[in-house]
């Protein structure tokens, strides 16, 4: 059997990979899109850096995430910060570790970007996934997406927060988080 993990930006990331990806992605979110997925939609914002990184086992894509990388500011400092998304794993290949390669190459991928934090959020089951690939809960501290103008509060849709440092500028962050939510400014409907 042929197993490896891939991984570059979108741009350069196989046709047929995406095509799986982006059926995986439909399968698990059918209204995330508007109908089936075509070839030219994009897995993530184009104007966030985006990278794929995809588990393939004899051609076929069985675990895929998505990492996006914006400007965050934060009680008047900025950070580069890296977020998961559409994290999944085909539904016959889960729970056997597929994930945990993702997710962890995903963490190599944001540190060789010159990521200071990743801040993302998920369902509250699976936080003990994402703990066991290296990020931890930010309790009390939700994620702003959306716009300034509509504004999406992920503890309005029962999300956790989820948070890495990967420099003493991302570290810093720290002593301003509790209690104060960060702001994404991903753009309308947006939460990474
Ligand atoms: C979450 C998901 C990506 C995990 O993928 P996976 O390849 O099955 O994960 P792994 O096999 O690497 O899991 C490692 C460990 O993480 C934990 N874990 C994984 N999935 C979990 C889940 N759904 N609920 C709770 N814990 C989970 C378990 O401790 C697991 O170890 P175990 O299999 O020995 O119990 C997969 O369940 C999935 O695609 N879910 C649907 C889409 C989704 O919700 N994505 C997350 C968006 S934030």
């Amino acid at each position: 059997m042929s197993q490896h993990i891939f991984f570059s930006p979108e741009v350069d990331f196989p046709l047929p990979f995406k095509r799986q990806a982006l059926a995986l992605t439909y399968a698990e979110w059918p209204t995330a899109f508007s109908g089936p997925p075509n070839d030219d939609e994009p897995l993530n914002a184009p104007e966030r850096e985006p990278h794929c990184i995809a588990w393939i086992e004899n051609g076929e894509v069985l675990s895929y995430t998505g990492v996006q990388f914006i400007t965050l500011s934060h009680d008047g400092k900025q950070y580069r910060a890296a977020g998961i998304s559409g994290m999944l794993t085909a539904p016959q290949a889960r729970h056997r570790g597929l994930g945990l390669k993702v997710l962890r190459k995903a963490a190599q991928l944001m540190q060789s970007q010159a990521a200071d934090i990743s801040v993302f959020t998920c369902d509250p089951p699976l936080a003990v996934f994402y703990a066991a690939g290296g990020w931890e809960v930010l309790g009390n501290t939700p994620l702003i997406g959306g716009s300034r103008e509509r504004p999406m509060r992920s503890d309005d849709f029962g999300k956790l927060s989820l948070i890495r440092c990967f420099t003493d500028h991302g570290e810093s962050i720290r002593p301003n988080l509790d209690g104060q939510a960060i702001w994404l400014d991903l753009g309308e409907r947006q939460l990474w």
